[in-house]
């Protein structure tokens, strides 16, 4: 079995193409693969967010400009003054560390031709039903979706992810990625992580966390209904 027909079962119908990165999600921005392959004139990073993506920019040598997420707003994204001339746009989805889940189409909203736009879907496999994915999203121009075999599997050794996008930008990364950049073990974790088996476990374990966190959640509203408040 080829990586192709792993991520089609990850994807099923959805994936279109795909590209794996030997060195995770992460190899693809912080190693360099999209900082060296792309020459962004002008960079934009949506924050807070993590920060090894503005890290791998910046290392390369680009200049990187900061679009900042308020919570006073939820850190949502409507709104955010991503500036026009930005040619590179990278976003977290969900959110490290705000854990904010951005609408699919509010992400959309900001691809235009001329624009590459990275979506960081790190985290989302950790998301039920995973609604505001991106990753079988075909036809958005310069739409890149990098993914990881982290978070869920703690495979973070290992140095496996993939990016998701049209064939010409996949192109590109290709040309900029070092020979032999995936190895065998990290292969077949790739496979084992992405069989029919696996990704169901995955929906299983998300929608365990999902109910653990509202049990939390419930516990910590009650809990400070507890406390008694004392004026300043
Ligand atoms: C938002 C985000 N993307 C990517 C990564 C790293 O992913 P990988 O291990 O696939 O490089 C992390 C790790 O914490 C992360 O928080």
């Amino acid at each position: 079995m080829t990586l192709n027909t792993i991520m089609a079962v990850k994807f099923p119908v959805r994936i279109l193409r795909y590209k794996p990165s030997g060195s995770s999600n992460q190899g693809i921005m912080k190693n360099g693969l999209i900082a060296r392959a792309l020459r962004p004139r002008c960079a934009v990073i949506v924050h807070p967010q993590f920060t090894e993506p503005e890290a791998a920019l910046r290392a390369a040598g680009h200049p990187v400009r900061r679009v900042i997420l308020r919570p006073r707003d939820g850190f949502r994204l409507a709104g955010a003054a991503i500036p026009p001339e930005a040619d590179l746009v990278v976003i977290g989805n969900p959110t490290n560390p705000t854990s904010a889940l951005h609408p699919a189409a509010g992400l959309v909203a900001h691809a235009r031709p001329g624009r590459v736009l990275v979506i960081d879907e790190a985290f989302m496999d950790g998301v039920p039903g995973e609604p505001e994915s991106l990753a079988g999203c075909a036809g958005v121009p310069g739409l890149l979706v990098v993914r990881s075999l982290t978070e869920t599997w703690g495979l973070a050794g290992l140095r496996i992810g993939y990016v998701l996008g049209p064939a010409a930008l996949l192109g590109r990364l290709r040309s900029a990625q070092p020979l032999w950049p995936v190895s065998t073990p990290a292969l077949a974790a790739a496979r084992a992580c992405s069989s029919a088996r696996a990704v169901a476990e995955a929906a299983t374990l998300a929608r365990a966390a999902g109910l653990g966190l509202a049990a939390n959640r419930r516990t910590r509203a009650s809990d400070v209904r507890r406390f008694r408040r004392f004026p300043s």
